[in-house]
């Protein structure tokens, strides 16, 4: 029995130049899937705004980048992780231009929007966002 294994990689978060890591090689992994390039433009948005968050509020975290595809469906799993101080209300972190950095409060909600997936769990020493886009296979 042959088993694949599908692409997945984890970058660590600390510098602006990490951001720009974690952009450019989930838009090639979505290239490689066959993702159109409005939807490579989705997901590379979405892990800018959760990687900025992650430098912004926590200094540090951890980006993983997974080919979670399936029979059906090509599919991107996103799940970005910190170990910063948490989301104090998270309902409110969601909603739009809500910040607690004097800044525009777009980046969580813009990002739900832009996938089909979207879960965030936050506590004090560890804040996890995964989100993913799939696109059906040809
Ligand atoms: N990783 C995180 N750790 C702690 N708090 C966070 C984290 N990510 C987001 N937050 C909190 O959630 C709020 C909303 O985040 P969001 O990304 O939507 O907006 P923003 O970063 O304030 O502004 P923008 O992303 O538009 O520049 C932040 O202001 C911050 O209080
Ligand atoms: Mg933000």
């Amino acid at each position: 029995m042959t088993t694949s294994t599908r692409y997945r990689e984890t970058i660590a978060v600390r510098l602006t130049s990490d951001i720009v890591l974690a952009r450019s090689q989930t838009r090639a992994l979505a290239a490689r899937l066959g993702f159109g390039k409005a939807d490579q433009t989705r997901l590379a948005t979405a892990v800018s705004e959760l990687t900025r968050n992650v430098i912004m509020y926590a200094g540090s975290g951890a980006c993983q980048i997974t080919d979670t595809s399936d029979a059906e469906f090509n599919r991107i799993e996103i799940e970005v992780e910190d170990h910063g101080p948490g989301i104090a209300d998270i309902d409110m972190a969601v909603q739009d231009g809500f910040s607690t950095g004097a800044s525009m409060g777009a980046g969580l909600p813009g990002t739900r929007r832009l996938m089909e997936n979207f879960s965030l769990q936050s506590a004090p020493g560890l804040t996890q966002v995964s989100v993913s886009l799939s696109v059906r296979k040809t």
